[in-house]
């Protein structure tokens, strides 16, 4: 089938999305303008703001690619305390950023679900709840889900990091603390409780073959997710999966191929919401504005205090990690301007693809 023909379908199959994922040269172009075709369609120009509280880098998993993981000693590791947390906050709303994202490496403790109940609690009396609050928690169980959807949040971020059993398992200890099962469950837990819930994978990881992503992309369409994360893979010298790192594409094409599984799932699925993952943007200096031509809609600046950026790497060499706050919010409202595209402020930004289905929430 010639390549405009697939681009023309309502309805993407696993063959479809195989040929589109090995696209290059004028084929690669116009997958991407045609995605963005299709967002501007039905999204507009709008760009969204999640500001971005990393809360903490105490992790009791060992996830085998991440910086932070619970088995490597050489991360010092730090909590932002509660009025920490809310300040941040603060300064999202007199920035106009309209939501937060809390994300922390993964603890299920009575005191951490405390914290984070109390810190939910008390953004939300900021500005009469006028921040929408995500949570990027981990795995939890469906009562703490409940308590923190009651408390105020109302998105939940959890990546199923490669929805192909077997790859998951290469990229995993392969034990009760990180069960493939488990994590598929909580995304359903999550979805039933409410939450606006999104999912998502890296990009480029040692093993991941064309039929894994293809596979990828099936898995947040059948799931019918509200949003997704992707981002390239950036091997850490200090994990075990760097042992690898000779083994994946060139950071070129996982930049390239993360803006074709983008794009892609933007003809799938044209109305969810779908982050400019930062890790884009460590690889290419312009990987976020790319992502955004590519379909994506959504943009984390981040608010974490400096003092604790460079402890919260979870790959190396991370962007922004010495930018202020107010220099990111300027920078970015640019460098959107310069695409084309305009940062919506003030604004939750639910993704109408769940609005359709909870119109009780708009
Ligand atoms: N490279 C790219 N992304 C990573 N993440 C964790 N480690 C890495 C890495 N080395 C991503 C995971 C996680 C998110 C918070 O960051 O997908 O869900
Ligand atoms: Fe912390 Fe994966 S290493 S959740």
């Amino acid at each position: 089938m010639v390549l405009q023909d697939i681009l023309d379908k309502t309805f993407l199959e696993r063959e479809d999305i195989l040929r589109l994922l090995d696209t290059q040269g004028d084929e690669y172009e116009s997958l991407l303008r045609k995605a963005l075709d299709v967002k501007l369609l039905h999204l507009d120009n709008h760009v969204h703001l999640r500001g971005l509280i990393e809360l903490s880098n105490i992790c009791r998993k060992s996830c085998l690619y991440c910086g932070v993981r619970g088995g490597n000693t050489k991360v010092t590791r730090y909590a932002i305390s509660e009025d920490d947390a809310v300040a941040c906050a603060q300064l999202a709303q007199r920035l106009g950023y309209g939501s937060v994202a809390i994300q922390s490496g993964e603890r299920d403790d009575a005191e951490f679900i405390d914290k984070i109940t109390r810190i939910i609690q008390r953004i939300k009396e900021i500005d009469n709840g006028s921040l929408g609050i995500t949570l990027s928690l981990g795995e939890q169980s469906e009562a703490t889900y409940r308590r923190w959807f009651e408390a105020g949040a109302h998105r939940y971020l959890l990546r199923i990091e490669s929805s192909d059993e077997e790859l998951y398992y290469r990229i995993h200890p392969h034990d009760a603390r990180h069960d493939f099962h488990r994590r598929l469950d909580c995304i359903d837990t999550l979805i039933g409780l409410g939450y606006q819930t999104g999912t998502g994978v890296m990009v480029g990881l040692p093993f991941q073959t064309l039929e894994i992503l293809a596979g990828d992309l099936l898995f947040f369409r059948d799931k019918d997710v509200a949003m997704v994360g992707m981002g390239p893979y950036i091997p850490h010298p200090d994990t075990p999966l760097y042992a690898f790192a000779d083994q994946i594409p060139s950071s070129e094409e996982r930049v390239k191929m993360t803006l074709r599984m983008i794009a892609i799932l933007r003809l799938m699925m044209p109305e969810i919401n779908m982050v400019a993952a930062t890790a884009m943007q460590t690889l290419d200096p312009f990987g976020r504005e790319k992502a955004i031509i590519a379909g994506a809609n959504v943009i984390m600046p981040n608010l974490t205090p400096n003092e604790f950026r460079e402890e919260y790497l979870i790959y190396p060499d991370k962007a922004c990690v010495s930018d202020k706050p107010d220099e990111c919010f300027s920078c970015l409202d640019l460098r959107m301007k310069g695409i084309g595209h305009d940062i919506l402020y003030n604004a939750w930004g639910d993704s109408p693809a769940f609005l359709k289905k909870h119109p009780r929430e708009s």
